[in-house]
Protein backbone atom coordinates (compact mmCIF):
# COMPACT_ATOMS: atom_id res chain seq x y z
CA UNK A 1 0.00 0.00 0.00
CA UNK A 2 3.08 2.40 -0.78
CA UNK A 3 0.49 4.85 -2.59
CA UNK A 4 -1.65 5.60 0.76
CA UNK A 5 1.86 5.91 2.99
CA UNK A 6 2.80 9.50 2.38
CA UNK A 7 -0.65 10.88 2.53
CA UNK A 8 -1.29 8.93 5.59
CA UNK A 9 1.81 8.96 7.65
CA UNK A 10 1.22 10.98 10.53
CA UNK A 11 -2.11 9.81 11.10
CA UNK A 12 -2.80 7.76 14.63
CA UNK A 13 -3.36 4.08 13.85
CA UNK A 14 -6.23 2.94 13.38
CA UNK A 15 -8.26 5.11 11.10
CA UNK A 16 -10.46 4.91 8.01
CA UNK A 17 -10.06 6.26 4.25
CA UNK A 18 -11.52 6.65 1.31
CA UNK A 19 -9.71 7.20 -2.01
CA UNK A 20 -11.36 9.83 -3.91
CA UNK A 21 -9.76 8.61 -7.17
CA UNK A 22 -11.45 5.06 -6.62
CA UNK A 23 -14.84 6.64 -5.47
CA UNK A 24 -15.07 8.64 -8.65
CA UNK A 25 -13.88 5.52 -10.99
CA UNK A 26 -16.73 3.32 -9.33
CA UNK A 27 -19.56 5.98 -9.90
CA UNK A 28 -18.17 6.43 -13.81
CA UNK A 29 -18.51 2.57 -13.85
CA UNK A 30 -21.66 2.29 -12.13
CA UNK A 31 -22.87 5.24 -14.68
CA UNK A 32 -22.25 3.08 -17.64
CA UNK A 33 -24.67 0.22 -15.84
CA UNK A 34 -27.77 2.32 -14.68
CA UNK A 35 -27.76 4.77 -18.37
CA UNK A 36 -30.67 6.14 -18.09
CA UNK A 37 -32.55 5.02 -15.04
CA UNK A 38 -32.51 7.57 -11.85
CA UNK A 39 -30.40 6.43 -9.02
CA UNK A 40 -31.01 6.35 -5.43
CA UNK A 41 -28.40 6.17 -3.04
CA UNK A 42 -28.89 3.39 -0.31
CA UNK A 43 -27.45 5.19 2.78
CA UNK A 44 -26.60 2.40 4.97
CA UNK A 45 -23.89 1.59 2.80
CA UNK A 46 -22.33 5.09 3.52
CA UNK A 47 -23.49 6.33 7.26
CA UNK A 48 -21.80 9.53 6.14
CA UNK A 49 -23.62 13.37 5.46
CA UNK A 50 -20.29 14.75 3.93
CA UNK A 51 -20.11 11.43 0.89
CA UNK A 52 -23.56 11.49 0.54
CA UNK A 53 -23.13 15.16 -0.35
CA UNK A 54 -20.64 14.47 -2.17
CA UNK A 55 -22.48 11.79 -4.21
CA UNK A 56 -25.41 14.02 -4.40
CA UNK A 57 -23.39 16.36 -6.50
CA UNK A 58 -21.08 13.93 -8.49
CA UNK A 59 -23.71 10.87 -9.33
CA UNK A 60 -25.34 11.08 -12.58
CA UNK A 61 -29.55 11.38 -12.60
CA UNK A 62 -29.14 10.89 -8.67
CA UNK A 63 -32.80 11.47 -7.44
CA UNK A 64 -33.20 10.73 -3.89
CA UNK A 65 -32.14 8.28 -0.79
CA UNK A 66 -32.70 5.25 0.29
CA UNK A 67 -32.36 4.87 4.24
CA UNK A 68 -32.47 2.81 6.63
CA UNK A 69 -34.49 4.05 9.63
CA UNK A 70 -36.50 7.43 10.60
CA UNK A 71 -34.92 8.61 12.93
CA UNK A 72 -31.69 8.59 10.32
CA UNK A 73 -33.81 9.92 8.01
CA UNK A 74 -34.80 12.52 10.31
CA UNK A 75 -30.97 13.65 11.14
CA UNK A 76 -30.53 13.72 6.98
CA UNK A 77 -33.39 16.03 6.80
CA UNK A 78 -32.18 18.37 9.58
CA UNK A 79 -28.75 18.48 7.69
CA UNK A 80 -30.63 20.00 4.65
CA UNK A 81 -30.63 16.94 2.46
CA UNK A 82 -33.81 15.55 0.70
CA UNK A 83 -36.35 12.89 -1.27
CA UNK A 84 -36.19 9.89 1.41
CA UNK A 85 -37.40 6.48 0.61
CA UNK A 86 -36.82 4.58 3.52
CA UNK A 87 -36.24 1.33 2.66
CA UNK A 88 -37.71 -0.52 5.31
CA UNK A 89 -40.81 -0.71 7.47
CA UNK A 90 -40.39 1.66 10.74
CA UNK A 91 -42.55 1.43 13.92
CA UNK A 92 -40.76 4.26 16.60
CA UNK A 93 -43.27 6.61 17.29
CA UNK A 94 -40.92 9.71 18.25
CA UNK A 95 -39.09 9.66 15.03
CA UNK A 96 -41.87 9.17 12.80
CA UNK A 97 -43.42 12.01 14.55
CA UNK A 98 -40.62 13.94 13.93
CA UNK A 99 -40.81 12.85 10.18
CA UNK A 100 -44.18 14.00 9.62
CA UNK A 101 -43.00 17.20 11.04
CA UNK A 102 -40.49 17.65 7.68
CA UNK A 103 -43.26 16.63 5.63
CA UNK A 104 -45.24 19.46 6.67
CA UNK A 105 -42.44 22.05 6.54
CA UNK A 106 -42.16 20.54 2.42
CA UNK A 107 -39.64 17.76 2.78
CA UNK A 108 -40.07 14.29 0.49
CA UNK A 109 -40.68 11.60 2.46
CA UNK A 110 -41.80 8.08 1.70
CA UNK A 111 -42.54 5.18 3.88
CA UNK A 112 -42.04 1.25 2.86
CA UNK A 113 -44.70 -0.92 3.50
CA UNK A 114 -45.53 -4.48 2.98
CA UNK A 115 -48.17 -5.09 6.13
CA UNK A 116 -51.71 -3.61 7.19
CA UNK A 117 -50.18 -3.43 10.89
CA UNK A 118 -47.40 -1.03 9.51
CA UNK A 119 -50.23 1.15 7.84
CA UNK A 120 -52.49 1.20 10.55
CA UNK A 121 -50.08 2.60 13.14
CA UNK A 122 -48.61 5.20 10.25
CA UNK A 123 -51.82 6.21 9.56
CA UNK A 124 -53.03 6.87 12.90
CA UNK A 125 -49.43 8.98 13.21
CA UNK A 126 -50.24 10.58 10.09
CA UNK A 127 -53.72 12.00 11.50
CA UNK A 128 -52.69 12.96 14.94
CA UNK A 129 -50.08 15.21 12.82
CA UNK A 130 -52.33 16.20 10.19
CA UNK A 131 -50.73 15.17 7.20
CA UNK A 132 -50.83 13.02 4.51
CA UNK A 133 -48.00 10.01 4.20
CA UNK A 134 -46.84 8.81 1.48
CA UNK A 135 -46.07 5.15 0.83
CA UNK A 136 -44.29 2.49 -1.29
CA UNK A 137 -45.26 -0.84 -1.43
CA UNK A 138 -42.88 -3.46 -0.87
CA UNK A 139 -42.93 -6.93 -3.39
CA UNK A 140 -40.76 -9.69 -2.25
CA UNK A 141 -39.30 -11.35 -6.00
CA UNK A 142 -38.08 -14.18 -4.33
CA UNK A 143 -38.28 -17.23 -6.04
CA UNK A 144 -39.11 -20.64 -4.25
CA UNK A 145 -38.31 -24.11 -5.35
CA UNK A 146 -38.78 -27.14 -3.91
CA UNK A 147 -34.92 -27.33 -3.30
CA UNK A 148 -34.21 -23.30 -2.55
CA UNK A 149 -35.57 -20.49 -1.45
CA UNK A 150 -33.81 -17.94 -3.68
CA UNK A 151 -34.04 -14.07 -2.32
CA UNK A 152 -35.21 -12.36 0.33
CA UNK A 153 -37.51 -13.26 3.68
CA UNK A 154 -38.83 -9.71 4.45
CA UNK A 155 -42.02 -8.84 2.06
CA UNK A 156 -45.37 -10.45 2.99
CA UNK A 157 -46.49 -9.39 -0.50
CA UNK A 158 -45.44 -12.45 -2.38
CA UNK A 159 -48.79 -12.70 -4.88
CA UNK A 160 -50.73 -10.55 -6.74
CA UNK A 161 -53.26 -11.29 -4.36
CA UNK A 162 -51.31 -10.64 -1.52
CA UNK A 163 -50.68 -6.93 -3.64
CA UNK A 164 -54.18 -6.33 -4.62
CA UNK A 165 -55.45 -6.74 -0.95
CA UNK A 166 -52.76 -4.72 0.50
CA UNK A 167 -53.45 -2.11 -2.03
CA UNK A 168 -57.62 -1.84 -1.20
CA UNK A 169 -56.25 -2.00 2.47
CA UNK A 170 -53.57 1.60 2.15
CA UNK A 171 -56.85 3.07 -0.17
CA UNK A 172 -59.24 2.77 2.74
CA UNK A 173 -56.37 4.88 4.77
CA UNK A 174 -57.09 8.34 3.83
CA UNK A 175 -53.79 9.97 5.85
CA UNK A 176 -51.95 7.66 3.12
CA UNK A 177 -50.80 7.67 -0.24
CA UNK A 178 -49.33 4.79 -2.56
CA UNK A 179 -46.79 6.71 -4.28
CA UNK A 180 -44.29 3.88 -5.17
CA UNK A 181 -43.38 0.18 -5.58
CA UNK A 182 -40.22 -1.57 -4.58
CA UNK A 183 -39.31 -4.55 -6.06
CA UNK A 184 -35.99 -5.68 -4.56
CA UNK A 185 -34.19 -8.90 -6.54
CA UNK A 186 -31.64 -9.07 -3.61
CA UNK A 187 -31.03 -13.10 -4.99
CA UNK A 188 -29.32 -10.74 -7.87
CA UNK A 189 -28.17 -7.97 -6.26
CA UNK A 190 -26.72 -9.20 -2.94
CA UNK A 191 -25.68 -12.72 -3.60
CA UNK A 192 -22.09 -13.46 -4.49
CA UNK A 193 -22.31 -15.26 -7.64
CA UNK A 194 -18.56 -16.14 -7.98
CA UNK A 195 -17.68 -17.15 -4.76
CA UNK A 196 -13.68 -19.12 -3.72
CA UNK A 197 -15.80 -22.31 -4.47
CA UNK A 198 -15.68 -22.37 -8.12
CA UNK A 199 -18.75 -25.34 -8.41
CA UNK A 200 -21.35 -23.05 -5.59
CA UNK A 201 -20.83 -20.39 -8.11
CA UNK A 202 -21.56 -21.86 -11.12
CA UNK A 203 -24.61 -23.16 -9.47
CA UNK A 204 -25.67 -19.45 -7.93
CA UNK A 205 -25.34 -18.11 -11.29
CA UNK A 206 -27.36 -21.04 -13.21
CA UNK A 207 -30.53 -20.15 -10.63
CA UNK A 208 -29.74 -16.86 -11.07
CA UNK A 209 -30.46 -17.08 -14.82
CA UNK A 210 -33.29 -18.73 -13.97
CA UNK A 211 -34.99 -16.38 -11.65
CA UNK A 212 -34.19 -13.35 -14.20
CA UNK A 213 -37.30 -14.42 -15.78
CA UNK A 214 -39.37 -14.87 -13.19
CA UNK A 215 -38.78 -11.82 -11.37
CA UNK A 216 -39.59 -9.51 -14.28
CA UNK A 217 -42.86 -11.54 -14.52
CA UNK A 218 -44.04 -10.82 -11.45
CA UNK A 219 -42.63 -7.11 -10.85
CA UNK A 220 -44.61 -6.35 -14.23
CA UNK A 221 -47.44 -7.97 -13.63
CA UNK A 222 -47.11 -6.41 -9.38
CA UNK A 223 -46.52 -2.92 -11.27
CA UNK A 224 -49.47 -3.28 -13.82
CA UNK A 225 -52.27 -4.20 -10.72
CA UNK A 226 -50.79 -1.24 -8.39
CA UNK A 227 -50.92 1.39 -11.38
CA UNK A 228 -54.53 0.17 -12.24
CA UNK A 229 -55.85 0.08 -8.71
CA UNK A 230 -53.67 3.70 -7.41
CA UNK A 231 -52.86 5.40 -10.77
CA UNK A 232 -49.77 6.75 -11.98
CA UNK A 233 -46.88 6.27 -9.38
CA UNK A 234 -44.11 8.68 -8.74
CA UNK A 235 -41.46 5.87 -8.74
CA UNK A 236 -40.99 1.60 -9.22
CA UNK A 237 -37.38 1.27 -7.71
CA UNK A 238 -35.50 -2.08 -7.82
CA UNK A 239 -32.18 -3.40 -7.99
CA UNK A 240 -28.98 -2.60 -6.07
CA UNK A 241 -24.83 -3.00 -6.61
CA UNK A 242 -24.91 -6.36 -8.04
CA UNK A 243 -27.77 -6.52 -10.13
CA UNK A 244 -27.53 -3.35 -11.66
CA UNK A 245 -27.22 -4.37 -15.15
CA UNK A 246 -30.09 -6.71 -15.19
CA UNK A 247 -32.10 -3.79 -12.99
CA UNK A 248 -31.49 -1.05 -15.45
CA UNK A 249 -32.46 -2.74 -18.63
CA UNK A 250 -36.29 -3.68 -17.08
CA UNK A 251 -38.95 -1.45 -18.56
CA UNK A 252 -41.34 -1.49 -15.06
CA UNK A 253 -38.49 0.31 -13.16
CA UNK A 254 -37.86 3.85 -12.77
CA UNK A 255 -34.67 3.81 -10.79
CA UNK A 256 -32.33 1.40 -9.16
CA UNK A 257 -30.29 1.69 -5.58
CA UNK A 258 -26.84 1.69 -5.31
CA UNK A 259 -25.14 2.07 -2.24
CA UNK A 260 -21.97 -0.18 -1.63
CA UNK A 261 -20.55 0.06 -4.84
CA UNK A 262 -19.37 3.11 -4.14
CA UNK A 263 -16.63 2.23 -1.20
CA UNK A 264 -16.71 -1.74 -3.26
CA UNK A 265 -16.27 -3.86 -0.53
CA UNK A 266 -15.03 -7.09 -0.19
CA UNK A 267 -18.23 -8.88 -0.22
CA UNK A 268 -18.18 -7.31 -4.66
CA UNK A 269 -15.18 -9.21 -5.15
CA UNK A 270 -16.90 -12.07 -5.45
CA UNK A 271 -19.64 -10.67 -7.72
CA UNK A 272 -19.33 -11.30 -11.17
CA UNK A 273 -21.06 -8.73 -12.72
CA UNK A 274 -18.88 -5.94 -11.01
CA UNK A 275 -15.74 -4.77 -11.47
CA UNK A 276 -14.79 -1.70 -9.25
CA UNK A 277 -12.17 -0.38 -7.20
CA UNK A 278 -11.57 -0.67 -3.31
CA UNK A 279 -12.44 2.80 -2.40
CA UNK A 280 -12.43 2.75 1.75
CA UNK A 281 -10.89 0.33 4.34
CA UNK A 282 -9.14 0.77 7.13
CA UNK A 283 -5.26 0.63 8.67
CA UNK A 284 -3.96 -0.76 11.59
CA UNK A 285 -0.80 -0.57 13.65
CA UNK A 286 1.79 -3.14 14.48
CA UNK A 287 2.56 -3.05 17.79
CA UNK A 288 4.46 -6.93 18.52
CA UNK A 289 6.38 -9.06 16.68
CA UNK A 290 6.51 -11.78 18.52
CA UNK A 291 7.94 -14.17 16.28
CA UNK A 292 9.95 -13.73 12.93
CA UNK A 293 6.86 -14.78 10.95
CA UNK A 294 4.11 -13.05 13.11
CA UNK A 295 3.16 -9.87 13.63
CA UNK A 296 0.53 -8.22 15.92
CA UNK A 297 -1.95 -5.10 14.90
CA UNK A 298 -3.67 -3.71 17.36
CA UNK A 299 -7.60 -4.02 16.75
CA UNK A 300 -9.32 -5.28 14.07
CA UNK A 301 -12.18 -7.14 14.98
CA UNK A 302 -14.61 -5.46 12.59
CA UNK A 303 -16.81 -8.30 11.61
CA UNK A 304 -19.40 -8.34 8.84
CA UNK A 305 -22.97 -8.65 9.29
CA UNK A 306 -25.10 -11.19 7.54
CA UNK A 307 -23.83 -14.15 5.63
CA UNK A 308 -20.55 -14.39 3.42
CA UNK A 309 -18.26 -16.36 2.31
CA UNK A 310 -15.99 -14.32 4.48
CA UNK A 311 -16.77 -12.31 7.88
CA UNK A 312 -13.73 -11.01 8.66
CA UNK A 313 -12.00 -8.13 6.91
CA UNK A 314 -9.93 -8.85 3.84
CA UNK A 315 -6.11 -7.88 4.12
CA UNK A 316 -5.12 -5.39 1.74
CA UNK A 317 -1.07 -5.32 2.45
CA UNK A 318 0.94 -8.01 1.03
CA UNK A 319 1.73 -11.30 2.53
CA UNK A 320 -0.14 -11.38 5.46
CA UNK A 321 -2.91 -14.09 6.39
CA UNK A 322 -4.93 -14.79 9.60
CA UNK A 323 -4.38 -17.57 12.06
CA UNK A 324 -7.94 -19.66 11.71
CA UNK A 325 -7.59 -20.29 15.78
CA UNK A 326 -7.65 -16.33 16.16
CA UNK A 327 -9.17 -14.26 13.42
CA UNK A 328 -9.74 -10.79 13.53
CA UNK A 329 -9.28 -9.74 17.54
CA UNK A 330 -11.47 -8.06 19.64
CA UNK A 331 -8.05 -5.48 20.61
CA UNK A 332 -5.18 -7.60 18.64
CA UNK A 333 -4.85 -9.18 15.62
CA UNK A 334 -2.12 -11.36 14.65
CA UNK A 335 -1.05 -12.34 11.60
CA UNK A 336 1.61 -14.80 9.89
CA UNK A 337 3.96 -13.44 7.35
CA UNK A 338 4.69 -14.79 4.52
CA UNK A 339 8.77 -15.28 4.03
CA UNK A 340 8.54 -12.91 0.95
CA UNK A 341 7.23 -9.95 3.73
CA UNK A 342 8.59 -8.12 6.23
CA UNK A 343 7.05 -6.46 8.59
CA UNK A 344 8.51 -4.38 12.19
CA UNK A 345 6.51 -3.16 15.15
CA UNK A 346 5.55 0.26 14.06
CA UNK A 347 4.47 -0.24 10.72
CA UNK A 348 1.01 -0.08 9.27
CA UNK A 349 -1.49 -2.78 7.63
CA UNK A 350 -4.64 -2.20 5.51
CA UNK A 351 -7.80 -3.96 5.54
CA UNK A 352 -10.95 -3.46 3.59
CA UNK A 353 -14.37 -4.55 5.44
CA UNK A 354 -16.47 -6.37 4.06
CA UNK A 355 -19.70 -4.66 4.29
CA UNK A 356 -19.28 -0.62 2.86
CA UNK A 357 -21.86 1.05 5.80
CA UNK A 358 -20.29 -1.46 8.51
CA UNK A 359 -17.19 0.28 8.06
CA UNK A 360 -18.23 3.90 9.23
CA UNK A 361 -19.39 2.23 12.64
CA UNK A 362 -16.23 2.12 13.93
CA UNK A 363 -15.08 5.32 13.04
CA UNK A 364 -15.57 9.00 13.85
CA UNK A 365 -13.97 10.04 10.22
CA UNK A 366 -12.80 8.66 6.59
CA UNK A 367 -9.25 10.39 5.62
CA UNK A 368 -9.33 11.46 2.35
CA UNK A 369 -6.67 10.92 -0.51
CA UNK A 370 -6.33 11.58 -3.58
CA UNK A 371 -3.11 11.31 -6.40
CA UNK A 372 -1.58 10.06 -3.25
CA UNK A 373 -1.80 13.31 -1.27
CA UNK A 374 -4.17 13.63 1.89
CA UNK A 375 -6.94 15.77 1.64
CA UNK A 376 -8.78 16.23 4.65
CA UNK A 377 -11.37 13.87 6.10
CA UNK A 378 -15.35 13.27 5.92
CA UNK A 379 -17.09 13.04 9.24
CA UNK A 380 -18.97 9.21 9.67
CA UNK A 381 -22.32 9.31 11.19
CA UNK A 382 -20.19 8.64 14.09
CA UNK A 383 -17.87 11.27 14.24
CA UNK A 384 -21.41 13.31 14.02
CA UNK A 385 -22.34 11.72 17.37
CA UNK A 386 -25.03 9.50 15.53
CA UNK A 387 -25.42 6.22 15.80
CA UNK A 388 -28.59 4.46 14.32
CA UNK A 389 -29.11 0.63 13.64
C1 LIG B 1 -34.07 -2.58 -0.20
C2 LIG B 1 -32.67 -2.56 -0.72
N1 LIG B 1 -32.43 -2.01 -1.93
C3 LIG B 1 -31.18 -1.97 -2.42
C4 LIG B 1 -30.11 -2.48 -1.72
C5 LIG B 1 -28.75 -2.45 -2.37
O1 LIG B 1 -27.77 -1.85 -1.65
P1 LIG B 1 -26.25 -2.03 -2.05
O2 LIG B 1 -26.02 -1.32 -3.33
O3 LIG B 1 -25.53 -1.41 -0.90
O4 LIG B 1 -25.97 -3.49 -2.18
C6 LIG B 1 -30.33 -3.08 -0.48
C7 LIG B 1 -29.23 -3.69 0.27
O5 LIG B 1 -29.33 -4.48 1.15
C8 LIG B 1 -31.65 -3.11 0.04
O6 LIG B 1 -31.92 -3.66 1.24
Amino acid sequence: MKKYKRAFETLERPFAWLDLDALDANIATLSLQTKDKRVRIATKSVRSVEVLRYLEEHVPYMCGYMTYSAAETDYLAQQGLNHFLIGYPVYETESVRNLCKWIKKGKDITFMIDALAQAGWLHQIAKEQEVKVNVCIDLNLSIKTPIVYFGTRRSSITTIDDASLLIDQLQAMSSLEIVGVMGYEAQLAGVQNQPKNKAKGLMIQQLQQQTKEKVTKLRQQMVALVKQKVGDLQFVNGGGTGSLAFTANSKEVTEVTIGSGFYAPSIFDFHKSVKLESAAGFALRVTRKPTSDTIVCHGGGYIASGISEQREPTILSAGLTYYPTEGAGEVQTPLKVSTKEHYEIGDTVYFRHVKAGELCEHFKALHLVRSEKYKGAFNTYRGDGQCFL
